[in-house]
C-alpha cells in the first residue's frame, strides 16, 4: 500500500500521497491538494519543489553523490568521453559497438555550419559577449532547419535535430569567440575527436595550426563530463519550462544558455577568475577579502564557494581539483593568480563562518583555474559550461516531452493592493 501523509486545515483532515524515488527519496504528491483544501504551497526559488519525475540523474548533496544514468561521476570522468556520455545521458544506455561509431560518426558529419550563418555573425558587434551571441545563434538554428521546429519525440528528425546540436554547438561556440576578438573563424575538421576539433577551431589561425596537446584536450574531455548534467538547475528548469509550451529543442536550449549565464550559475566560474584578478590588483590579501566576504553589510561573496545542493562537498569538485593540479604541473603554469586561490581556499576551508554554513568550494571554482590555465579567455568559460552541460538539456527536453508533461505554470500569493478604482490622473 503506498504510504500517504495528513493534513489538518481548518478542522479537516486531507491525505497527501507520498511518492517513493529508486534511491528513496521521498515527496509529498501535492498536485491536488489546491483542489481539495484551495491550498497552495510557497517556496521561493523552488528550493524544496520537484518539478518532475526523472530517471537521468541522481544527485545527493549531503552524501555529495552524483550519478549519471546510474553510474558514479567518479567512473565516467575516469574512464569515459564526453560524446559516450552524451549518448547514455541522452538515451539512457552507454553505446555499443555500431551505436557508438554511428553517434561519432553522425556527429562528426554535421560539424559544419550554413555559410548564410556567417552573415547573422557578422552583424554582432566584434566585442560581444560569447554567451549572447552563442543563445542567439542556437535559436537562428531553428531557422535554417524548420523540421526541428515540431519533431515527434521518437521520430528519426528528432535525432537528426539532437545530432546536429550536438555537432554544431562547438563550431558556434568557437566562432563567438573568433568573433570576438576579430579573427577569421576557422572550420571544423571531422577527422579530430570532438575536443580537439573544437579547441582547434578556437585557437588556430589561417596563418598558423594550433597544436594540439593531449593533455589539454584530455583535461577537457573531464570537463565537459562533470558538467554534463546536474538535475533540475537554474538552466535546466528553464530548459524544461520552456520546452513544456512545446518550443522546439533549439528554442529552449537556447534559453538555457541565457539563464546559465548568470554570475550565480554557470558565471560563477568567470566571477571566480575576475575576482582572483581584483584581489592580485588590490595587494593579493586573501584574508582582507575573506573578512569582506563575511561581512553583512558588504555584498561581497566568494566566488565558487557554497551550492545550493552541495551542503559537505561537490564531487565534482575534488575530481577537478586532482585534474587542475596535473593539469597545472605538467603545462608547467605558474600563475600568481592561482596562489591566490590555494590561499582562499585553505583559509577559508579553516574559517569558522564558512564551516558553519558548509560553505566549500564548488566545481566552478577549479574549473576557471583549468581554463585559465588551458588558455581559455575568461569570457569562454560560461561558454565551455554550455558545451558540457548541453546533453543534460537536450535529455531533460527529451524526457519532458516523451512523458508528456502538462506546461509548467507555478501559483503565486499576491502582496500586492485591493481593488481600488481607476482616478483619472489628467484632473489630479
Ligand atoms: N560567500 C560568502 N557567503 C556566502 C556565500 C559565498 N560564496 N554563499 C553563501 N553564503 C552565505 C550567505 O550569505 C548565507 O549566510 P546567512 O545564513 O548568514 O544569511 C548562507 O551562506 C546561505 O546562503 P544562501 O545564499 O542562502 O545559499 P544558497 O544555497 O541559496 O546559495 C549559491 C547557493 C547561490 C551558490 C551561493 O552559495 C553563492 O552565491 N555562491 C557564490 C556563487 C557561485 O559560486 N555560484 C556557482 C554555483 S555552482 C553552479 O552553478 C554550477
Amino acid at each position: 500500500m503506498s504510504e500517504k501523509a495528513e493534513l489538518h486545515y481548518n478542522g479537516q483532515v486531507f491525505e497527501v500521497p507520498v511518492v517513493k524515488g529508486t534511491e528513496d527519496e521521498l515527496a509529498l504528491d501535492i498536485s491536488k491538494l489546491r483542489a481539495q483544501t484551495g491550498l497552495i504551497t510557497l517556496d521561493p526559488g523552488f528550493k524544496n519543489t520537484g518539478s518532475t519525475q526523472s530517471a537521468i540523474t541522481f544527485l545527493d548533496g549531503e552524501k555529495g553523490i552524483l550519478r549519471y544514468r546510474g553510474f558514479p561521476i567518479e567512473q565516467l570522468a575516469e574512464k569515459s568521453t564526453f560524446l559516450e556520455v552524451a549518448y547514455l545521458i541522452i538515451y539512457g544506455e552507454l553505446p555499443i559497438g555500431e551505436e557508438l561509431k554511428r553517434w561519432r560518426e553522425d556527429i562528426a558529419h554535421h560539424t559544419l555550419i550554413h555559410e548564410d550563418f556567417k552573415v547573422i555573425l557578422e552583424g554582432f558587434p566584434s566585442n560581444s559577449h560569447p554567451m549572447g551571441v552563442l543563445s542567439s545563434l542556437v535559436t537562428s538554428l531553428t531557422a535554417f532547419y524548420p523540421e526541428s521546429i515540431d519533431p515527434t519525440h521518437s521520430s528519426p528528425e528528432m535525432y537528426k535535430s539532437i545530432v546536429r546540436l550536438m555537432a554544431k554547438l562547438p563550431t558556434l561556440a568557437a566562432w563567438a569567440y573568433k568573433n570576438e576578438i576579430g579573427q577569421p573563424i576557422i572550420y571544423p575538421k571531422n577527422n579530430l575527436d570532438y575536443c580537439s576539433n573544437f579547441l582547434r577551431m578556437m585557437f588556430s589561425t589561417p596563418a598558423e595550426e594550433y597544436d594540439i596537446d593531449p593533455v589539454v584536450s584530455n583535461a577537457l574531455n573531464k570537463l565537459l563530463i562533470l558538467h554534463a548534467e546536474h538535475e533540475q538547475n537554474c538552466s535546466t528548469s528553464t530548459v524544461r519550462i520552456v520546452g513544456s509550451s512545446h518550443a522546439s529543442l533549439y528554442a529552449s536550449v537556447s534559453s538555457g544558455i541565457n539563464a546559465l549565464w548568470g554570475p550565480l550559475h554557470g558565471g560563477a566560474n568567470q566571477a571566480v577568475i575576475e575576482m582572483l584578478e581584483n584581489i592580485k590588483a588590490d595587494g593579493g590579501d586573501a584574508d582582507k577579502y575573506l573578512a569582506k566576504a563575511k561581512d553583512k553589510n558588504d555584498s561581497f561573496r566568494l566566488m565558487g564557494f557554497g551550492h545550493r545542493v552541495y551542503k559537505n562537498f561537490d564531487p565534482r569538485a575534488r575530481i577537478i581539483k586532482k585534474a587542475a593540479d596535473e593539469v597545472l604541473s605538467k603545462l608547467g603554469v605558474n600563475d600568481p593568480v592561482l596562489g591566490i586561490a590555494q590561499k582562499l581556499e585553505e583559509a577559508a576551508l579553516k574559517d569558522e563562518y564558512f564551516v558553519e554554513r558548509k560553505l566549500y568550494p564548488n566545481v566552478d571554482f577549479y574549473s576557471g583555474i583549468i581554463y585559465r590555465a588551458l588558455g581559455i579567455p575568461t569570457n569562454m568559460f560560461t561558454v565551455m559550461f554550455a558545451l558540457g552541460r548541453l546533453p543534460g538539456w537536450v535529455a531533460q527536453w527529451k524526457e519532458m516531452r516523451t512523458n508528456s508533461e502538462p506546461i509548467g505554470r507555478p501559483r503565486q500569493v499576491y502582496t500586492g493592493y485591493n481593488e481600488r478604482d481607476y482616478v483619472d490622473v489628467s484632473k489630479r
